[in-house]
């Protein structure tokens, strides 16, 4: 299952968001034949796995994180038919593809939840989570617990056919699956997984696998926001509880006895120490082949802060969080990513935003990804550089529905309060999850070339700047030093994707300093990242022997063939230098 030819080893990963990729039929939303007719960008790119967020039939209440049919196709998307043509069309290029599998919930729509709640005697009433009420002292219904969902408002919705409540860690409309039942963990393979693999899919990304388990007792979490009626889920009650790794040996086994032990299966693991991580990715446990860990995402932020409170990294946390990620390597595998759907766009969380930098940080922040171990995912729009959503991105042009439910939340607490509301739509400009979400930028044709009417979200001003068709005749743009940098990695896969992560002077504020190691430690790559506005030097590793150091590429035109220029960085520019270790050179 792991060894070392494994084929997503070597991968270069891209997310689809389907809802923003591109729109084949002028109906505002992007569909599967538009992503069909994008796989050459893809495959110019680079890129050879494809992992595509969910498309499955679904009421979208969370963009398809709420499925109401795993054997079909959201009709706006396509059909199953569109989608056995992609599987088809990106095999042809040479890609794989995988699936997000969504069954931590399902839809309230999916049929299983449609008879689970019909009372408490029908075949599949323990499919979900169902508790009984509690009574207040006035005689009053109340939910099982003081747990607050992920989106805001309580986990439980009380439902009047069962008298009970069902559990929800995120939406009302997404009802979390009773993993402790054997005949639903059954029909979860069946239907969303298998079914799947016999038509050619090449594994999964596993949303919320972290929270399969939950503590059944459901006590209270501590009350640590006393102004609020429900309080953020303690993490022990809802994370990575034992059981989890007994039900993922027995869906690995399951899937490697039917479609072989090729099958990837990457999960997402937020807030999960290292020691927890390595039991699922040892290959030894035969679980997940990598996790998605949040670190870099979270550094110096506390999970359960409003929006508008968390702030960037500093770039030393920054780096204990890579150092963490990286170091997955030594226990089986990891992957590096630095955008995906539910967060903002990387030229905004850890570079200069839009303005004068932002070209020059989109190329830093692209030797960054490509220079680190593991499987790297790109996520849709960041060759370009895309940036977050604007300032003049008002109520109405928002669309997630976990972003709306907190300007919800803020405005029935504070009601006459426009400051606090002012900043919460803030919080959302800079780590809302539309962020992500806009609209591909392909041209400067209206709508960005994304589609001929207007889509179903705003795309960002800035499309007649910042697009794909721009870039395709700039040498010197993003997506020219994407492609490149994608092959230098696998040029230097020894090092760059294999191979040991060392950083140095990590104290230092404004520049990353990394080393990496290949099977020969003699032969190294040194990669040395500015995160400022000014010039900073080149740091040199003790070990390095200087005179051996030789720039591989620069993400600064003027430097890139220019060995001489010296060890000056220019704001936001990264650096690939090969050298040897000090006494080592021949
Ligand atoms: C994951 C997804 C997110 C979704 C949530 C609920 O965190 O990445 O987009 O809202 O799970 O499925
Ligand atoms: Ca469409």
């Amino acid at each position: 299952m792991t060894s070392d030819r494994s084929w997503w080893k070597d991968a270069v990963g891209y997310q689809i968001w389907p809802a923003s990729f591109y729109d084949s039929n002028n109906d505002g939303m992007g569909d599967l034949p538009g992503v069909i007719s994008k796989l050459d960008h893809l495959k110019d790119l680079g890129v050879d796995l494809i992992w595509l967020s969910p498309v499955y039939d679904s009421p979208q209440a969370d963009m398809g994180y709420d499925v109401r049919d795993y054997e079909s196709i959201w009709d706006k998307f396509g059909t199953l038919k569109d989608m056995d043509m992609l599987i088809v069309e990106a095999k042809s290029r040479g890609m794989k593809l995988i699936m997000d599998l969504v069954v931590n919930h399902t839809s309230d729509e999916h049929a299983w939840f449609q008879d689970s709640k019909k009372s408490r005697t029908n075949p599949k009433s323990d499919w979900y989570i169902w508790r009984d009420p509690k009574t207040d002292a006035q005689g009053e219904r109340r939910p099982p617990n003081n747990w607050r969902a992920a989106f805001g408002g309580s986990v439980w919705t009380y439902v009047a056919e069962r008298d009970q409540y069902y559990l929800h860690l995120c939406l009302e409309k997404q009802p979390d699956l009773n993993w402790t039942n054997r005949e639903t963990r059954a029909a979860i393979y069946s239907t969303a997984v298998d079914f799947w693999l016999r038509r050619g899919v090449d594994g999964f990304r596993m949303d919320s696998v972290v929270a399969f388990w939950k503590d059944t007792r459901f006590p209270d979490s501590e009350i640590t926001k006393p102004d609020q009626e429900f309080q953020p889920m303690e993490w022990k009650f809802i994370m990575n509880g034992a059981p989890v790794h007994d039900w993922l040996k027995e869906l690995r086994a399951r899937i490697k006895e039917d479609h072989g032990p090729d099958v990837v299966l990457i999960g997402e693991l937020p807030g999960t120490g290292t020691d927890e991580i390595v039991r699922y990715i040892d290959p030894s446990a035969k679980e997940l082949n990598m996790v998605l860990d949040f670190d870099h995402f979270m550094a110096g932020n506390d999970w359960h802060a409003d929006l508008h409170e968390r702030t960037r990294p500093a770039l030393p946390l920054l780096k204990d969080a890579m150092i963490k990620q990286q170091d997955f390597m030594q226990s089986g595998w990891t992957s590096a990513f630095t955008e995906n759907h539910d967060n903002p766009r990387s030229v905004d969380r850890f570079g200069p935003g839009d303005g004068e930098y932002r070209d020059a940080a989109s190329k830093m922040l692209a030797m960054f990804l490509c220079t680190l171990s593991g499987t790297i995912f790109l996520y849709q729009g960041q060759e370009i550089g895309m940036t977050n959503i604007d300032a003049s991105w008002t109520r109405a042009d928002l669309r997630d529905a976990a972003g709306l439910d907190y300007l919800d939340e803020v405005e029935r607490k504070f009601p006459h309060h426009v400051a606090k509301q002012e900043a919460a739509l803030e919080g959302l400009h800079r780590f809302g999850r539309d962020n992500g979400r806009t609209p591909v930028q392909w041209s400067a044709a209206p709508y960005a070339g994304f589609s001929g009417v207007k889509p179903w979200i705003r795309v960002i001003d800035n499309y007649k700047a910042i697009n794909v068709a721009h870039q395709e005749n700039d040498p010197d743009g993003a997506l020219f030093f994407w492609r490149r940098m994608i092959k230098m990695r696998r040029h230097y896969r020894n090092q760059l994707i294999r191979g040991r992560f060392q950083v140095h002077d990590k104290e230092n504020p404004k520049t990353f300093t990394y080393v990496k190691t290949g099977v020969d430690p003699a032969e190294i790559l040194l990669v040395v990242l500015n995160f400022g506005d000014e010039n900073a030097d080149v740091f040199v590793p003790g070990d390095v022997n200087e005179s051996s150091m030789r720039l591989l590429l620069s993400t600064s035109s003027e430097h890139r063939l220019d060995t001489e220029h010296g060890r000056r960085l220019h704001p936001w520019e990264g650096r690939l230098y090969s050298c040897q270790r000090k006494g080592t050179d021949v």
